[in-house]
């Protein structure tokens, strides 16, 4: 396998290594990934994280795992066993899906190898696409806000929604960036404030529910997020607390875009109603846990829900920043979508 160096998954010398996202901001410390059931839990524990870096990383260790001598059924089943680690991003299906396909042929090796390369350096071009087409929507001086962590930690590139701001700001447009924290896992508190310090663009932070305050405000101008499933009609599951901010946007009029790649759509799911929701432990919402420890602060036995994902309904987004261009309501109603894969 060559060298691969993203900003949360990299090869060297043949080996793989995740950058333990649950202890960002704090610790950088990257994890040998060697077996199948390691990346599994590295997966479902969000060490990595975002629907295409889940989809690069399980592909990756397939390649590691060929190159170690499995056979071409054990590579099979443990592309089953990686299918299964999280339901909601379609990334992770698809990437396993072009790994399946490499397997059948000859020489399964080169091909796993070539097949998991390609879909990482394809993401990171993608990325590139859909951050000149948003930023093209981006005016000077906007301020815009963005949910969950986005940027490089959750693709192979520069990001989706957060490729679209951090191209914005290289641009020189002066923008200022909201960052919703993102409750219960703090991905926007914890990851992308951390890549806005890295980068230098602009930030505050913000609870969850204060984006509804700033919106009546007039102080936010446009809304970028990214997606973990989009269906054929436009709907699309992401970070839970999506789909308020939405309903929030269309009220205050603000401008509210879906920012992914093309393989984060899925054609078989007519709508939103048919894309699965993860629903994650009850401790994550009882409390919190890093690189600080962990705190407790309901009940120990609370109750509670915890889906990781909501759907936006297609009739609140006011454009899909695809890598192929931005899309709007009757191109998506149209069925514009399906034919992108
Ligand atoms: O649970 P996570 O942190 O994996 O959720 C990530 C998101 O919801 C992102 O917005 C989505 O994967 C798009 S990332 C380019």
């Amino acid at each position: 396998m060559k060298n691969i160096a993203g900003l949360s998954i990299k090869t060297e010398q043949s080996q793989l290594y995740i950058l333990d996202q649950t202890q960002l901001p704090h610790q950088q410390s990257w994890l040998h990934c060697t077996e199948v059931n390691q990346m599994v839990t590295m997966i479902q524990q969000l060490q990595v994280r975002g629907a295409p870096a889940i989809g690069m990383a399980a592909s990756l260790l397939l390649a590691y795992r060929a190159e170690q001598g499995d056979s071409r059924e054990q590579l099979l089943q443990s592309a089953e066993v990686l299918r299964a680690a999280r339901p909601t991003a379609v990334n992770l299906m698809n990437n396993l899906d072009a790994m399946a396909a490499a397997l059948v042929q000859q020489d399964y090796v080169g091909a796993a190898v070539e097949c998991a390369e390609q879909l990482f350096a394809e993401d990171v071009q993608l990325c590139l696409q859909m951050a000149a087409h948003g930023a093209a929507l981006v005016q000077p001086g906007e301020r815009l806000l963005t949910h969950c962590n986005t940027g490089g930690l959750a693709t192979a590139g520069v990001g989706t929604a957060f490729g679209v701001i951090r191209l914005a700001h290289q641009q020189g447009k002066q923008i200022q960036l909201w960052v919703d924290e993102t409750r219960p896992l703090l991905q926007g508190g914890r990851l992308t404030a951390w890549e806005c310090q890295q980068l230098g663009i602009p930030y505050q932070l913000i609870c969850d529910n204060m984006a509804a305050m700033l919106m009546a405000r007039g102080q936010v101008d446009r809304i970028f997020v990214g997606a973990d499933r989009i269906a054929a009609n436009g709907d699309f599951a992401n970070k839970v607390g999506t789909y308020s901010l939405a309903v929030l946007a269309h009220y205050h009029r603000i401008p509210f875009y879906v920012v992914a790649p093309h393989t984060t759509v899925d054609p078989g799911c007519s709508d939103g109603g048919q894309i699965p929701i993860e629903q994650r432990p009850a401790a994550e919402v009882r409390g919190v846990s890093g690189s600080f420890g962990s705190v407790c602060w309901s009940p120990e036995q609370a109750s509670v829900f915890n889906p990781a994902f909501d759907v936006t309904p297609a009739k609140l987004v006011t454009g899909w920043v695809l890598d192929s261009g931005v899309f709007e309501g009757a191109a998506v109603a149209a069925g514009v979508l399906t034919r992108l894969r």
